[in-house]
């Protein structure tokens, strides 16, 4: 049967748990379905997009029951934006889900032995907590449900300026604020919009590659309460082009108190990373933000950690957890700027950072010199390749080990090879409960498992930071 005459197939779930990924499960006639943005205890009507044996993908259609612990979104743009999914979901059940999705990783994934399951360590903030916000200007503006019934008040068709549509690259979601970020930045998206619409600047279109606008970029230190503001688009080809940098550029540095570097950068490239060859700076050329009292100079694109609000109570709890020793050597492995390593330092004899990023290790190691800090060392170098045995092996040998790995988790070799070092602790951070949980199983047959500490970075997602330690088992010795 063709696409086109297949039957729409619905069916009636009640939600009952919330799985990985942040995506809720309901069990009927021997299949699982998964529906997004339903809420445990809801009866729904939803969409099947996806059918195999066991199992089904659904998209919420109607919730004929609410779940009681249903809440309304703040946001306005819940239902059209990509982000924030979670915010049909109280802050304490956002917390109660995030743990138990860990412990499920650990316990189903991994089949495990751990410790205990502790509390998710809440952010401080439930909203306005991002210091990094990426907006995008788009040529295609996803249209509003008022707008479509009345075709009348379809204006400005081409140009958005917000979020992307989930799923969908070129949709852009045409947005006056977003709850994540600081309420004092939400003065700017309609200011930028109402310019260039009056002065007929374009936005990018993501599919045809031209249009002048790209990305709109707010950054924000919490420990000076002031920001950095970016401006990326194409080059520049026309007048009024040049004249809107220049209104931009002026206006941020000029009218607002807070405002303390303004970038503009080109991006010429067709992906649609925000990022650029910086052309102009006004004012700073970074902002400044701490870490268990060190401080972290932040260039416009370089990483830093996204809920500055959490930064001390996550690290602190990390360094905390992994108890360092005076006498210590420690290696901090995928160790970015530095913002584990550094505060670190201070707790052990000599640590060892190591990062694919050269500029991320560029920052760290000035950083490292901004701070005085002298027992560390930071190697740019690929982790998961097949040589790194023999570059680890010219390193002093460590007694912990902390690894703070991307999603994806370690690679084999590198798995291996600490397997063979047997350093006496891994202190493993992630971003991934599934990956940690599977990479903690190889690493099981040496290493006890302790305690899991959630901690949420992401509130109103279904992000989830995990922290755990390992510890080597003493030795056994079989012929006693
Ligand atoms: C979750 S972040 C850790 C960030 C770091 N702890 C910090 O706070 O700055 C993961 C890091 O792993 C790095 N990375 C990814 N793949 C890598 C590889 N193959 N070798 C080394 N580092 C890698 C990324 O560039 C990123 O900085």
């Amino acid at each position: 049967m063709g696409r086109r005459n297949r039957k729409v197939e619905f069916v009636e779930l009640d939600i009952e748990s919330i799985g990985s990924e942040g995506v809720s499960v309901a069990k009927k006639d021997g299949m699982v379905y998964f529906c997004k943005r339903t809420v445990p205890g809801d009866k729904v009507k939803a969409k099947i997009i996806k059918k195999k044996k066991n199992y089904a993908e659904a998209l919420l259609n109607k919730v004929i029951e609410p779940s009681k612990d249903r809440i309304e979104p703040k946001c306005k743009y819940f239902d059209y934006c990509g982000g924030c999914s979670w915010q049909i979901i109280t802050y304490e059940d956002q917390l109660k889900w995030k743990a138990e999705n860990v412990q499920s990783a650990f316990r189903h994934i991994g089949q495990i032995d751990f410790g205990e399951i502790l509390p998710t360590l809440p952010s401080p903030r439930e909203y306005h907590f991002r210091n990094k916000m990426e907006f995008t200007f788009g040529a295609s503006r996803w249209m509003m449900p008022d707008e479509i019934e009345n075709e009348e008040h379809i204006v400005n068709k081409n140009f958005g300026l917000g979020l992307h549509v989930p799923g969908r690259f070129d949709k852009i979601v045409d947005l006056s604020e977003c709850l994540i970020q600081t309420e004092y930045a939400n003065q700017w998206l309609d200011l930028i919009r109402n310019k260039a619409l009056d002065w007929g600047i374009t936005a990018h279109h993501a599919r045809a590659h031209k249009g002048f606008l790209k990305n709109f970029v707010v950054r924000y230190s919490l420990l000076h309460d002031n920001y950095m503001i970016i401006l990326i688009t194409d080059e520049i080809y026309n007048n009024d082009e040049d004249d809107f940098v220049e209104w931009f550029l002026d206006t941020f540095e000029n009218e607002y108190d807070k405002v303390v570097s303004v970038v503009h950068a080109e991006n010429m490239k067709v992906t649609p990373t925000a990022y650029g060859k910086i052309k102009q700076i006004r004012g700073a050329t970074h902002l400044e933000e701490e870490i268990l009292g060190v401080k972290f100079k932040i260039s416009p694109f370089s990483f830093f950690q996204t809920n500055p609000f959490q930064l001390n109570p996550f690290i602190g709890k990390a360094l905390e957890m992994a108890d360092l020793k005076k006498d210590e050597i420690v290696w901090d492995l995928y160790c970015g700027t530095g913002s584990i390593t550094l505060p670190a330092a201070s707790r052990c004899k000599e640590i060892i950072g190591i990062e694919l990023i050269d500029s991320s290790i560029a920052d760290a190691k000035k950083n490292a010199k901004a701070n005085n800090i002298e027992n560390v060392e930071f190697y740019c170098e690929d982790l998961h390749k097949k040589q790194i045995p023999e570059l680890l092996n010219t390193l002093p040998r460590p007694d912990t080990v902390i690894i703070d790995p991307p999603r994806a988790g370690m690679h084999k070799y590198l798995l291996e090879h600490l397997l063979e070092l047997e350093p006496k602790k891994i202190v493993y951070v992630s971003c991934n409960p599934s990956t940690q949980a599977r990479d903690c199983q190889l690493l099981e047959d040496k290493y006890t498992i302790g305690d899991l500490q959630p901690v949420d970075l992401f509130p109103q997602t279904y992000h989830i930071e995990n922290i755990t330690v390992l510890e080597l088992k003493p030795l056994i010795c079989e012929n006693v």
